[in-house]
């Protein structure tokens, strides 16, 4: 087994975050504990990980003991003033110990399947190597003694250390079984091989290959949480061509596999809607950490799939794409688990919108087509710019330019408009209560008539949005519906 003093890389990198870690009071009471309780204690997984790659803390650490991990944890609360409520898995003989802002992670080193959520929850109990051998990556296999004769000493009998610096994804047992043990850790693997921009060993990758379907039996949320982890990367594509690759989003996302391929008939070619929508994703990074707009650039163009057709002697149309996308999106929220609340409909709603900016760069465009974008978008349309320019992956320099510089045309003239009719955030001058008082009716469709009249002559521009001018719309609009004043001086 390969022991090296930990806080010797600890000096070496200079990572002052590292030291303070092992040097937190936590750590210090942990070994007293499990030295008082007699239980061998390491730290494992991903706080070595990201010690060694001095990344951010993120709060987690993953304790595993010879011995009971639930005990361990109780007594630990028991010896710290600040720990809150334990939370106990007792069929995984593991537990939870928030103490103030990190959170401990406790289990019982085994032998078999490591993961809870495992189809194969055998778990027997087994050496520190039993279990890093059954962990997912070499490089989350990796732990530090927390042991009073070796305290700090790193355990690295799977070579993580050496993967770190090749920069490799490997699994320390053979990968079928690694992988069988959960099949999520598939998912996992593309996932890390992104965020780490680190390239998957190509066992491992033909494991996963060859094991892609075993994906349906993972909970759909648990695969969710690594899609969001993708797309949070700076480079999602990685981990989606990945994923395309091994067959694994067929499963998750066929709606994206779906855009693959580029058709030919008569002479007409249409561009691969799949590696664009991944440029466009890879496009938008730089300019937002929102994952719901990063989510909006994924799906904007799924509805092509379903809409395409060859219309002769024009070609490829895919007519409506963004209404049967928009559609889509909610069936694929829902499957996915994902939210169906706002977050879901700020998703169709940029789907849905997603070709109209581009369709006003026309000189020409009147200033009621403006108001209305501006209408439909609301507080969504700085995201929807930046959506359509992340849209714009044409090779052709001078194309690109004139592209942007159409869009910020666009722009110009919605900064103008809206700061003449001040539309984004409308609402509408004359309300429900207001036509009910002056016709002196009840709660009846009229109002809705009398306001949804009123919203379309501010937009087309047939008079300002301003309280007088709606309220002589809406006296006309009722007079055509048979309505009277119920105020003499207003009749
Ligand atoms: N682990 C595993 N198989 C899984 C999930 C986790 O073997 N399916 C092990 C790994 O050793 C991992 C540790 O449990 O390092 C902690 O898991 P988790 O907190 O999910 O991952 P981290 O490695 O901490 O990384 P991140 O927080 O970025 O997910």
């Amino acid at each position: 087994m390969l022991k090296v003093q930990f806080m010797f890389y600890a000096t070496d990198m200079k990572s002052l975050n590292m030291v303070a870690q092992l040097k937190h009071p936590v750590f210090h009471l942990l070994q007293e504990t499990a030295q008082e309780l007699g239980i061998p204690t390491y730290v494992v997984g991903g706080f070595v990980r990201d010690r060694l790659m001095q990344r951010p803390f993120k709060g987690d650490i993953d304790i595993v003991c010879l011995g009971s991990g639930i005990a361990l944890a109780k007594a630990l609360k028991k010896k710290h003033p600040k720990a809150g409520p334990i939370s106990i898995f007792k069929t995984y003989g593991t537990a939870k110990l928030p103490i103030e802002d990190i959170e401990l992670e406790f289990v019982g080193a085994r032998k078999e399947s490591y993961h809870p959520d495992s189809r194969n929850p055998e778990v027997a109990t087994g050496s520190l190597e039993d279990d890093q051998n059954r962990r997912d990556f070499t490089v989350n296999a990796m732990a530090i003694s927390l042991n009073k004769d070796d305290y700090g000493a790193l355990i690295d009998p799977f070579n993580g250390q050496q993967d770190l610096k090749k920069q490799l994804i490997r699994t320390p047992n053979n990968p079928d079984t690694t992988f069988a043990d959960d099949p999520l850790r598939m998912l996992r693997a593309i996932r890390f091989a992104t965020q780490l921009e680190f390239n998957i060993v190509p066992e491992a990758l033909a494991s996963i290959t060859a094991n892609a379907d075993r994906m349906t039996i993972v909970s759909r949320e648990r695969c969710t949480e690594e899609l969001h982890k993708i797309l949070a990367c700076p480079k999602p594509s990685t981990g989606f061509l990945l994923l395309e690759k091994t067959g694994i989003l067929q499963h998750l996302l066929p709606e994206l596999t779906a855009l693959k391929g580029i058709e030919e008939i008569e002479g007409h070619k249409h561009k691969d809607n799949f590696y664009h929508t991944l440029e466009v994703v890879d496009n938008i990074c730089p300019h937002t950490n929102n994952v719901w707009l990063r989510w909006a650039a994924l799906l904007h163009d799924i509805g092509k799939a379903p809409t395409k057709k060859f219309i002769p002697p024009t070609g490829w149309t895919f007519h409506g794409h963004e209404f049967v996308g928009a559609k889509m999106v909610y069936r694929l929220f829902k499957r996915l688990r994902m939210p169906l609340n706002e977050k879901m409909k700020y998703v169709q709603k940029l789907v849905l919108l997603s070709s109209r900016p581009i369709a006003l760069v026309d000189v020409q465009v009147t200033d009621a087509a403006v108001r209305r974008l501006i209408f439909d978008a609301g507080p969504v349309l700085d995201d929807l710019f930046t959506l359509c320019q992340a849209d714009i992956t044409t090779k052709n320099p001078k194309r690109f330019t004139r592209y942007h510089d159409n869009f910020k045309r666009v722009r110009d003239k919605i900064e103008v408009v809206e700061e003449r009719d001040r539309i984004r955030n409308f609402q509408p001058p004359i309300t429900g209560e207001m036509i009910m008082e002056y016709f002196n009716i009840p709660p009846s469709k009229a109002i809705g008539t009398i306001k949804e009249a009123i919203k379309e002559a501010i937009l087309e521009g047939e008079i300002p949005n301003a309280l007088e001018a709606a309220k002589a719309k809406m006296i006309a609009e009722g007079k055509k519906l048979g309505l009277k004043a119920q105020t003499p001086n207003d009749a």
